[in-house]
């Protein structure tokens, strides 16, 4: 905590040898009113997770599991955007130790040469008044070697050690998390989306991009022609029908 130099990220900070997830615990803690900016580490997971419900591999002394609890002054609908800054976020922080090689993915996945070293989960809980707090939650492999991935995606994942050849010390990488995330949100509270919606599109490389996208049971074929403020795909169709794609509804492929 005392290297913490942000105002908002780290106000308060529960670090646990072993936790079922840090999302999880993170959204206990919004409900018994943790202010915004607290954020959960924990060593291990027990039954961490990713999108879609699959599980999160989550083995202890290897990577990074956080979640960070925020309390955003906006409109649920536009709390995806929330999702594209910790892509930001995490990509400004690998790119120090892989200059160059770091995409985002949408909607939230982060790679090395076109492998993934990072998921993101953010989960909101709404009332009446709007978004009473959203947990945004941060996986990112750190010194995992290759041969300890579930074999089913060996292939499609790596480490920061796999990539740069080096063990590196988690909590300077938290560190550097929690500093990028304070930067870039503290930016979107002053200005907006715009800037960081144009730094997302430079670290995705997807403009002009053809892709098939398979959108509730209809299949479309399209230029990528932007982010919605929202923060959902536009494609625009061969006869410029713009079609806006939502994270969670869509399977995407390249063709
Ligand atoms: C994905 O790519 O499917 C998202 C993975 C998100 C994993 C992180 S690890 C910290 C936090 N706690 C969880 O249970 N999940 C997220």
């Amino acid at each position: 905590k005392e290297k913490l130099k942000g105002k908002r990220i780290g106000r308060a900070v529960y670090l646990y040898p072993e936790i079922d997830s840090t999302n999880s615990a993170a959204f206990h803690l919004g409900h018994s009113g943790a202010g915004e900016g607290t954020i959960v580490i924990a060593d291990t997971q027990l039954k961490g997770r990713g999108r879609l419900h699959r599980p999160w591999q989550s083995p202890p002394g290897r990577n990074l599991y956080t979640s960070i609890l925020l309390k955003p002054p906006i409109e649920p609908s536009v709390a995806p955007q929330l999702t594209l800054l910790a892509g930001v976020a995490v990509a400004d922080l690998l790119s120090f130790y892989c200059p160059g090689s770091v995409r985002l993915k949408w909607p939230n996945d982060v790679q090395i040469n076109g492998k993934k070293v990072c998921g993101i989960l953010a989960e909101m809980k709404t009332s009446a008044h709007g978004i009473d707090y959203i947990a945004i939650g941060i996986g990112i492999n750190v010194n995992i070697r290759n041969e300890e991935f579930d074999e089913t995606f060996r292939n499609l994942a790596t480490s920061l050690r796999e990539e740069t050849g080096q063990v590196l010390p988690r909590m300077d990488i938290a560190v550097s998390l929690y500093d990028h995330f304070e930067k870039c949100y503290t930016l979107y509270l002053a200005e907006g989306f715009q800037s960081l919606k144009e730094r997302w599109l430079i670290y995705a490389r997807i403009l002009g991009e053809q892709l098939q996208v398979i959108f509730r049971e209809e299949v479309q074929s399209g230029e990528v022609a932007g982010l919605d403020d929202s923060g959902a795909l536009l494609l625009c169709d061969r006869e410029g029908k713009i079609t806006r794609v939502i994270a969670g509804d869509a399977t995407i492929k390249k063709g």
